[in-house]
């Protein structure tokens, strides 16, 4: 699958352009805030139909303007695609496909496939739960419609259970109410976690695979799920903790509580790797993402690398390079020559200066 051509109309700081891409590699290089980032956020949401950067999608909108718009034409393995997403400042954005609306966030997965990878994402291993669950999920979401709209569904369903027990608070003979929301949330949570610990096996998988050909065969990673609640649990865990969420007005336990541990020869990585252990096993996970999104859709993603060849040494920069291999990949950076000089004969290479992108090989 690659991205054929892209056009921005008021987008951060892209007024209005259209540029067409390299079935390959291509590279957006130029001074810092001028904006590289940009465009890949604006591929991301054309995938995701939402941001890697914020919630608040008025930022999307360049300052001054009321809307903006995305629309990108995609060649896939089957099928050519539109995508059209319109972001309002102060109302709901719309997306169509084929100029078909999309009305839910669900039913607009799965058309584009995209990987990022950022430097935040070399701290997957050491950073917070909040961020490996992240990554689970937006793989999953791309992956299955079904997953996608369960954990929707989880998660209005565990907000309107967090306000019932502010309510609770204030007036007890609500409690009786909450066992209803229990019974939602527990239909949801076992659809997630059974997904979640599936993902995570195959992931482990690859991703070790990957691993022991980047240390050359002297490291043994393993990944494994550690749900906040086995799927048996939770419903006894919720009528356990109850009395406690009702005086902290909030679910103690649950798949928002998630987990997943990176072990390095027996060894949690978060608390007991080097950070180029934690770096090589965070770029194992997304070089297994790429292969599984390979294998589950029988499509290639695109690779959106954004500001990350700089920050890995010269090992572990060729293995990403030599393993991206036909992909479609946009690789930013400030200098060409240092990060990605040798890649430049058969890369598309645009400079981008002030929201414009220049056309140079
Ligand atoms: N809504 C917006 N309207 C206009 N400019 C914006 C908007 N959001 C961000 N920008 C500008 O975009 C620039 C950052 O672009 P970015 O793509 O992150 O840069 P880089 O090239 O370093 O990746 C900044 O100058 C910022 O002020
Ligand atoms: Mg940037």
């Amino acid at each position: 699958m690659y991205i054929k051509d892209l056009s921005l109309l008021n987008f951060r700081n892209i007024q209005d352009t259209t540029i067409s891409f390299g079935k390959k590699i291509n590279i957006l290089y130029g001074d810092n805030a001028q904006g590289k980032t940009n465009l890949l956020e604006a591929v991301y949401i054309c995938s995701t139909g939402r941001s890697h950067k914020t919630h608040i999608e008025g930022q999307l909108v360049k300052f001054g303007y009321d809307e903006a718009h995305i629309r990108t034409f995609i060649c896939g393995e089957c099928s050519n695609d539109r995508i059209d997403v319109h972001v309002k400042k102060d109302n709901r954005k719309g997306m169509a496909i084929n100029g078909l609306a999309v009305k839910k966030m669900s039913d607009f997965f799965g058309t584009l496939h995209v990987v990022m990878f950022s430097p935040e994402d070399l701290r997957l291993v050491k950073g917070g739960p909040s961020e490996r669950r992240r990554f689970m999920d937006m793989e999953l979401c791309q992956l299955s419609n079904i997953y996608c709209r369960d954990l929707q569904n989880y998660h209005k369903v565990l907000k309107q259970r967090n306000n019932l027990l502010k309510n609770v608070q204030k007036n007890k003979e609500l409690a009786d109410t909450i066992s209803v929301w229990d019974e939602q949330l527990i239909v949801y949570a076992e659809k997630i976690i059974d997904k979640r610990a599936e993902f995570v096996e195959k992931l482990n998988d690859i991703s070790s695979e990957i691993h022991n050909s980047i240390t050359s065969g002297k490291e043994k990673l393993s990944v494994s799920y550690k749900p906040n609640a086995e799927k048996n649990a939770f419903a006894d865990k919720l009528l356990h903790n109850r009395e406690r969420d009702i005086i902290f007005g909030s679910t103690s336990n649950g798949p928002h509580k998630d987990d997943m541990v990176f072990m390095i020869d027996g060894n949690d990585t978060k608390f007991f790797g080097s950070q180029g252990q934690q770096r090589t096993a965070s770029l194992s996970a997304k070089l297994a993402e790429i292969q599984l999104i390979e294998a589950e859709t029988g499509t290639t993603p695109v690779l959106l690398l954004d500001d990350v060849l700089s920050e890995l040494d010269e090992n572990r920069q060729s293995f990403l390079m030599e393993n991206i291999g036909g992909l479609q990949t946009f690789i930013t950076c400030t200098g060409v020559e240092d990060t990605v000089g040798k890649y430049i004969k058969e890369s598309t290479v645009f400079n981008v200066k002030n929201g414009e992108f220049t056309k140079i090989n």
